[in-house]
Parts: structure tokens; C-alpha cells; sequence
């Protein structure tokens, strides 16, 4: 298995950690700035011996060096600062996903490509549209991340072990997410009964906003552990053809009654991608609030 991640950034270079490491894959780190990714690779390599793998890694700015790899993971682009949004990311990310779309077409036309590079689901719809891909192929991640997010903030409220909690967020990666409450469940119990509502809406104030929480304390950069952790675990679906279904951003072709958008939903994941996109019943509430956040996306991809 070979995996090329672009963009040896704060979460590119921490994604080929968690790959080498794991012994999942030989590793390509790609950056406009090559030293920057020979550099973090060659380190990465020296504590192969002391980890325990035999994989390889090199970094490179030579796109050349992707070629055959079956999974490509677009990290290049700048993260937010203080203040921004993911959207006021738009225009400086188009231009550098434009150009890495269209070195991965050239250079690794049957890998499967997974975007992280925000704002999340228009970087997505950019790539599938100028790779030319299918949209099995091509998907980005977000919701698993924003889920595991909520996830650890109702553990932390009820002093629960976290694999007890259960939940999904659907939609946007941005101020619409969408909690689906009627599948939050504490081991077993819905969580509307066990939190009252006040708290249950701080809380997801609280997950909606973790982001900027986290790009504020930084002052520079933003979140990378969770990111790659999240990244790493649809990697991993799809190298061990798991069929796990994850929350991804993906292309809507009729389902939910949407078309020509990407947006968070669940989806069976394998060795050839999206195996199935997975059509949940929502409640009215939820149904309203997906909507509204596929306009958000809609009005973002209009600006591509
Ligand atoms: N989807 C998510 O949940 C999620 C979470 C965290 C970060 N992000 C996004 O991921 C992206 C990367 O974040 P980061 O913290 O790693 O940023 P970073 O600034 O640490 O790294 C980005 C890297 O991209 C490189 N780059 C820029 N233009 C390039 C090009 N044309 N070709 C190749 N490489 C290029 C830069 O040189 C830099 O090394 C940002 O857009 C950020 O907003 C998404």
C-alpha cells in the first residue's frame, strides 16, 4: 500500500507519522516547499528503528513521486487564523487544490483522494470536478472529526468512558453542522435524557466552535492531532477494506434529495472507496437543519 500525502504542514506531517508508524503504508510527504518535507521525512525515517516498522518514507516537492500510490490525502492550503472562518479560506485554497488536482490526475489517476484542506466540503467538490474522478474516489473529512469532537465533550459532561457515547454529525464542516440528537446515545440511552437541555446546547456550541477554541490558544496554525487522527482512520477503512461507515463529505447524486453538492453523510467504506453512501431517516428538525446547511455549501461552491 502507498499513500501521498501533499501538504507536509502541521497535519500532512502529522497524518504520515500516524501511516508510517502504523506500518499501513510506504509513504510519500509532497510540499511546494520540498526541503521542509525531505527534512520532516528523513526524521520521520530515523525513528523507524526505535518505533518498529520497516516502511519507507521520502519527501519530495517532485509530483512524480506519487505515482502508484492508491491513496492521495490533500492537506496543502493555509489554515485559519484568529478570528477567520473556514470560508475566508476559499480563495487562496481553490487556487492550491486546483493545482494538486491536477498533478494527482497526471501523476496518480486511479488513487483515491481524500480531501482535509478547508473550507472542507467546497475543497472537496473543487478536487472531484478537476481530477475528473468518480465520486466514489473522491471524498473529504470532516464529520468523523466534528462526531469525535462532540463525542469527547458528552464523555467529559457525564464522566463516561467515551466509547460509550455514540452519535453522528451530518452536513457542513462549519457553523451548520448537524448533530443528529436522534442517534446521540449514552451507553444506550438517548442523550436529551441524561443532559438537560441547557447543557446539551452548550455542548454543541461548544463542538460547532472547538475549531476556532483551538485556533485561538494556538495564536498560530490550527488543530492537527484530531485532524490526522480522523484522516488516518478513513485511510485505514479503505486499506483494510473494513466497510466501517464514517461520516465523509461526499458527492450527492439524488440522495437525501440533493444534487451537485458535497456534504457529510454516512458511507460504508472500502478498499474501493465509497461503497455505498448510507440514507438515514431524519427527524423534521434535523431534516431543516441539513437543508440549510447544504445552502451554506451551495453558496461557498458558487464562489469556486
Ligand atoms: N477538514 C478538517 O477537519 C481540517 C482540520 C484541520 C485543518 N484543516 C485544513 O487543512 C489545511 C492544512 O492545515 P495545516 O495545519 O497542516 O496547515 P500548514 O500551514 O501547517 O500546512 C500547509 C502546507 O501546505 C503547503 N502548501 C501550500 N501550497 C501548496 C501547494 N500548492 N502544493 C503543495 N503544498 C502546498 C504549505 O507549504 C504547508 O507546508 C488547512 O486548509 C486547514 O484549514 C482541515
Amino acid at each position: 500500500m502507498k499513500v501521498s500525502i501533499i501538504g507536509a504542514g502541521a497535519v500532512g506531517a502529522t497524518l504520515a507519522q500516524r501511516v508510517l508508524e502504523s506500518g499501513l503504508a510506504d509513504t510519500v510527504l509532497l510540499d511546494i516547499l520540498k526541503n521542509i518535507a525531505a527534512g520532516k521525512a528523513l526524521d520521520l525515517l530515523d525513528a523507524g528503528p526505535i518505533v518498529g516498522h520497516e516502511r519507507s518514507i521520502i519527501g519530495t516537492g517532485d509530483y512524480s513521486r506519487i505515482a502508484s500510490s492508491d491513496i492521495v490525502v490533500i492537506t496543502a492550503g493555509l489554515p485559519r487564523k484568529p478570528g477567520m472562518t473556514r470560508e475566508e479560506l476559499i480563495a487562496k485554497n481553490a487556487g492550491i487544490v486546483r493545482d494538486v488536482s491536477k498533478n494527482i490526475k497526471q501523476y496518480a489517476p486511479s488513487a483515491i483522494v481524500i480531501v482535509v484542506t478547508n473550507p472542507l466540503d467546497a475543497m472537496t467538490y473543487l478536487t472531484l470536478k478537476e481530477t475528473g474522478f468518480s465520486r466514489e474516489k473522491v471524498f473529504g473529512m470532516a464529520g468523523l472529526l466534528d462526531g469525535s469532537r462532540f463525542i469527547a465533550l458528552i464523555a467529559d459532561e457525564l464522566k463516561v468512558p467515551r466509547a460509550k457515547v455514540e452519535t453522528m454529525i451530518l452536513g457542513s464542516h462549519g457553523d451548520t453542522m448537524v448533530p443528529l440528537l436522534s442517534r446521540t446515545r449514552v451507553s444506550g440511552k438517548p442523550v436529551e435524557k441524561l443532559l438537560s437541555k441547557e447543557r446539551l446546547d452548550a455542548i454543541i456550541k461548544r463542538t460547532r466552535d472547538r475549531g476556532a477554541e483551538i485556533v485561538g490558544l494556538l495564536g498560530t496554525g490550527s488543530a492537527y492531532y484530531s485532524p490526522s487522527a480522523g484522516a488516518f482512520k478513513m485511510i485505514e477503512a479503505i486499506a483494510k477494506g473494513t466497510g466501517e461507515t464514517l461520516v465523509v463529505s461526499s458527492y450527492l447524486d439524488g440522495e437525501y434529495g440533493l444534487k451537485g453538492i458535497c456534504i457529510g453523510v454516512p458511507c460504508k467504506l472500502g478498499r474501493n472507496g465509497i461503497e455505498k453512501i448510507i440514507e438515514l431517516k431524519l427527524t423534521e428538525e434535523e431534516k431543516e437543519a441539513f437543508y440549510k446547511s447544504a445552502q451554506a455549501i451551495k453558496g461557498s461552491i458558487e464562489l469556486l
